[in-house]
């Protein structure tokens, strides 16, 4: 095409992926296209606009590597991240939530009734559930996933003070689809600001925190895992959560432990207890394959 103007400019690049094969790809970008010109045209978006969008693309991927992803991040303060897990979501089955970029695969298994809080400040909280089918089945073959911040905000993942396995572990789930840790309360945290991301928060005054949460990983051979979170109803923040994770079911109360009718490495004051509904799939996979990239 020759003679490109305002007019024809979204047809002749909506074309130009007209050969795909893959007609969902196809789709995709093309529809894409339609909206990005349609919000170009809208906002009718200066030289300056987007050279300042490009150089922020640019610095997201200078300041990326293997273990951080500011693309992810900025997916996630968009309310993409929430928005793809909600349109995805498994009716039926606990609602899930961000995985968020502190997840790793290896955190140690630990037995039925475990103790996390081991030198770490803070109260000693049950965290106790069970792991259940959508008729209320418990699922005996089910494990959690669970990692947390320290109660200054911060996880051993990121934080070269803490030992590496600190407040995170697996836990095969007993006979009764049930799993316990004694643990701490995590506490609110702010998004990683050292990047475009932060810098973008920063210029605009929009506020960076996340509330406390508990983030799980929830499996059972033969059904869908789910990844969510654990939040608090003595949090105020669970009200501007910065990536949107929030959802009214995972607002939990946290009371007093009460007498406890099995073995626990270490006596809680405290109880958060939680039961996780799982919904059969026909083919088992890791959740974090459900959440590439982050
Ligand atoms: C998190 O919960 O760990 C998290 C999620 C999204 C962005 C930053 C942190
Ligand atoms: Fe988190």
């Amino acid at each position: 095409m020759r003679d490109i103007n305002v007019d024809n400019i979204m047809d002749a690049v909506q074309k130009s992926w007209a050969g795909a094969t893959d007609e969902r790809l196809k789709t995709l970008l093309q529809k894409f296209i339609f909206y990005l010109h349609d919000y170009i045209r809208e906002v009718k978006l200066t030289h300056e606009e987007w050279l300042a969008a490009v150089q922020f693309l640019w610095s997201a991927g200078q300041i990326s590597d293997d273990k951080r992803n500011e693309f992810a991040l900025l997916s996630d303060v968009m309310g993409v991240t929430s928005l793809v897990d909600l349109i995805n979501a498994t009716p039926g089955a606990t609602i899930g939530s961000v995985l968020g970029p502190f997840y790793a695969d290896d955190s140690p298994a630990v037995p039925f009734g475990a103790d996390l809080v081991k030198t770490n400040e803070g109260e000693p909280v049950l965290l106790t559930g069970t792991v259940r089918d959508v008729d209320g089945r418990a699922l005996p073959g089910a494990s959690i996933d669970m990692w947390q911040t320290d109660i200054e905000g911060a996880y051993a993942t990121q934080d070269p003070e803490q030992a590496d396995d600190n407040l995170r572990c697996k836990q095969a789930c007993d006979a009764d689809g049930c799993y316990a840790v004694t643990t701490v309360l995590p506490a609110p945290y702010t998004i990683p600001m050292d990047g475009p991301v932060g810098a973008l928060f920063t210029t605009t005054g929009r506020t960076p925190w996340r509330p406390a949460h508990y983030h799980f990983i929830v499996r059972a051979p033969g059904y869908m895992p789910i990844v969510t979170e654990l939040f608090f109803d003595h949090d105020p923040l669970v009200d501007s959560d910065a990536v949107f994770g929030v959802r009214e079911p995972l607002v939990r109360h946290v009371g007093p432990a009460g007498p406890v009718t099995f073995r626990l490495e270490r006596q809680p004051a405290r109880l958060l207890d939680y039961d996780f509904t799982l919904v059969r799939d026909t083919g088992y996979r890791p959740a974090e394959q459900l959440h590439p990239g982050q």
